[in-house]
This record gives C-alpha cells, sequence and structure tokens, in this order.
C-alpha cells in the first residue's frame, strides 16, 4: 500500500486481489456516504471481473449502478462526460455519493472529470485497468476530454481517494495495453529513479509475464516516483512539467495520427516512447549514448522505436507537416516558443524552449521516418 496526503486528505494506493473481503468494500464502509455508489467501466474489461466487483461492491448494502462506456481516444469526448453527468443527475446522486472508475486513461480521466464537475465534486475512486493507467494516469489528479481536436483542452484536477490495483486486472490486461505502459515506467527511469530501470531490466521475464510480486515492485518504484514530483508542484507550474518528457512530440504524434481512418493507430503510451526519443534526440542534436540506450530499453519492451504507418492509411508528407504543426499547440508553452524536457544525463531532466525549427524538423524526420 502506498499512502500519501493532499490537503491533510490521506489517499491510498492498494494492491490486491479481487475476492469476497476485499479492501475495496471495507473502505466504502468507512467512508462517509450516502450510499449510492456509480460503477462506471470500459466496455472491453472481461464480464467476469465486472460481474465481481459488482458483488463485492453489493455487499456494501448501497444501491450500485454502472454504466458502460467506450474507451479509446477518439470517445474521450464531450458526449462521453454528458453521458455521465446525465446519469447522476437522473439518478439523484449528491456531493457524498461514489464515483468508481473502472477502465484505463481515457475512462478515467472523463470519469474524473465528471466527479470533479458535478456538484462540485464527489467521491472518486479509480480502477486502473491498463498499465498506462497502473503507471501513471491514475494518481496525480488530472482529468479532461480532447476538444476541437486538441488533446485534453479541457479538465481540472481532482484527486481518487483510494486506487486499486487489482492482481485479476494485471493478468487479463490485452498484450498491447500491458506493453503501452512500460513506456511511462521507463519515462520514470530516464528522468528520475535509475533503480526503476535496473529492477524493470533484472525482472524483464517475470514483468512481462505479468507475476504479481514484481509487477507490484515496478508499480510502487513508478508511482512513488510520480508521486515526488507531483505532490510538489500540485498544479503543474513547474517541477511537475518534467513528467511530461516525451509529451511535446507524443502529443504532436497523437493529434496528427487520430483520425477517422486510423483510430487505432498509436497509444499514448507508444506516442510517448517515439516522443522520448525525439526530446532526447533534439536536446543532443543527435543519436547519442542516452538515446540508443532508451531505445535498446524500449525494443527490449516490445516498444516501437520509429513510426511504423505502413499498414496505415496516411499521406506521409502531410503526416509530417502535422506533427510539426501539432508541435506548436505544445499546452507548457509560456511565450513563443513550445516546451520540451531535455534529457542530456540521466536523471537530469530540463524544461527547455523549442527555438531551433529545423532541428525540429530534423527530429521528426531522423528518429521517426528513418
Ligand atoms: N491523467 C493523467 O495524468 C494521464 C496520464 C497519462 C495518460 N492519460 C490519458 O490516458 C489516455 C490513454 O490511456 P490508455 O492507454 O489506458 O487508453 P484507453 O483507456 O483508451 O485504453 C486503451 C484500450 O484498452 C481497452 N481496455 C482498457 N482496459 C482494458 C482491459 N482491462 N481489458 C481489455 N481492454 C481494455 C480500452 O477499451 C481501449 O480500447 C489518454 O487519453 C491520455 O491522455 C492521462
Amino acid at each position: 500500500m502506498i499512502n500519501y496526503l493532499i490537503n491533510n486528505t490521506n489517499h491510498q494506493i492498494n494492491f490486491c486481489k479481487l475476492n469476497k473481503i476485499s479492501i475495496i468494500s471495507k473502505s466504502i464502509e468507512k467512508i462517509n456516504s450516502d450510499k449510492n455508489i456509480l460503477l462506471i467501466y470500459d466496455e472491453k474489461i472481461s464480464k467476469k471481473i465486472i460481474q465481481n466487483l459488482l458483488n463485492e461492491l453489493k455487499l456494501t448494502g448501497c444501491k450500485t449502478f454502472s454504466l458502460k462506456i467506450k474507451g479509446d481516444k477518439i470517445n474521450k469526448n464531450e458526449k462521453s462526460l454528458f453521458y455521465i453527468i446525465n446519469f447522476l443527475i437522473k439518478n439523484k446522486f449528491t456531493k457524498k455519493s461514489v464515483i468508481i472508475s473502472c477502465g484505463g486513461g481515457v475512462v478515467g480521466d472523463i470519469s474524473a472529470l465528471a466527479s470533479s464537475l458535478y456538484l462540485r465534486g464527489l467521491i472518486y475512486y479509480n480502477i486502473p485497468t491498463t498499465m498506462t493507467a497502473v503507471v501513471d494516469s491514475c494518481i496525480g489528479g488530472k482529468t479532461g476530454i480532447n476538444y476541437k481536436g486538441i488533446i485534453n483542452s479541457l479538465g481540472t484536477y481532482y484527486h481518487p481517494r483510494n486506487i486499486f490495483i487489482l492482481e485479476e486486472v494485471i493478468s487479463t490486461i490485452p498484450v498491447r495495453e500491458y506493453t503501452a505502459g512500460i513506456a511511462e515506467i521507463i519515462k520514470c527511469g530516464l528522468i528520475d529513479d535509475k533503480k526503476i530501470l535496473t529492477y524493470l531490466i533484472k525482472n524483464k521475464r517475470y514483468i512481462l509475464d505479468r507475476n504479481f510480486r514484481q509487477v507490484t515492485e515496478i508499480c510502487k518504484l513508478t508511482l512513488k516516483s510520480k508521486i515526488k514530483f507531483f505532490l510538489k508542484d500540485i498544479y503543474e507550474n513547474n517541477s511537475r512539467l518534467i513528467l511530461n518528457f516525451g509529451h511535446t512530440f507524443a502529443h504532436a504524434i497523437e493529434m496528427a495520427t487520430e483520425n477517422e481512418i486510423n483510430k487505432d493507430f498509436i497509444r499514448h503510451g507508444e506516442a510517448v516512447a517515439l516522443g522520448i526519443l525525439c526530446e532526447i534526440y533534439y536536446s543532443n542534436k543527435k543519436k547519442n549514448n542516452i538515446f540508443n540506450y532508451a531505445k535498446t530499453i524500449f525494443e527490449n519492451f516490445n516498444l516501437e522505436t520509429t513510426l511504423n504507418i505502413k499498414k496505415n492509411k496516411f499521406n506521409e508528407v502531410q503526416l509530417i507537416e502535422n506533427i510539426y504543426r501539432n508541435i506548436f499547440f505544445d499546452k507548457k508553452k509560456i511565450g513563443h516558443f513550445p516546451r520540451y524536457i531535455s534529457l542530456k544525463k540521466l536523471s537530469r531532466p530540463k524544461i527547455e524552449e523549442m527555438k531551433d525549427f529545423d532541428l525540429i524538423n530534423e527530429t521528426i524526420l531522423k528518429v521517426l521516418f528513418n
């Protein structure tokens, strides 16, 4: 278990098995709720897990509702948000009701946004179901939807009171959703704690085989690293921005590749892996030892290290132009220039501006389209 305080309120991350006397129902019994619970779940999660969860929640004696929504970034929109909010209004939820999100980063970010907006905030829990959600999006309190083609353009900060990382969920995450999240683990290892990379590499087989003991350990190391950054800077004014390592390029890639024809092209974590390589290249003006080191780790965990568009309907020239243009939508920007995280030495990241437009272009070509 990991405990951390935000505004003197305790927040908890639990690693556990889902069973009859699980700590989920115990935790809900302890809080001062109005005994209404809404489980919002991703439609692709195993039916058995959802049924077990609902059975578990019914043991609390609370009135339990459930709402199935779609994952995938294309559904991270106002339609999904208002679907939830209308349900809360219709069923007369109050500030003392509980929302439990059970899904990946998409369902989690939308559910958390709805939880923060409805009556200015009700009680929010999270059960993350992809590796990206487990090691990254479930904590830190960033909520959001994509609007007008801009990633997370609408959002708030709102923290789950409790997070449950369940063994049954870890063992059923699809391979692609598991692998994509490993990029966020590698990110924390590169910018912060070398121990993360050492543990990851040493226990590669166990982690790829989903052995819960080793998975718990690597998740704890990564989550503690993220907690350290965001507790110092909850509203992301300075030091927390470091956690956006790779994201200036990653978001530009995601926005350029997300469309109706190529709906499922790239996962957030996959884009982060590519974005990290781009930001290492840009900061060193070349492929150097850190670039090759990071690339090898990504390859070891089956993450792509160039933008593989062969099987998809993209116009390559147009795509390069769109990625370049999207870099300038960077949300970290404070002046004219987009900002990114440079990495010239391991564990020594810096927030910097990207002023060399030719180098941005070179980076896109040499890293993504090599
Ligand atoms: N709030 C934050 O701090 C934060 C951090 C990182 C990423 N994010 C956001 O998270 C999103 C990406 O998250 P993601 O990669 O988890 O995407 P996602 O939620 O779309 O999940 C990816 C796919 O896996 C499916 N899925 C989820 N759990 C499953 C399970 N257990 N079994 C079978 N299928 C399952 C989903 O339906 C979807 O098709 C992006 O929108 C990104 O902006 C937010």
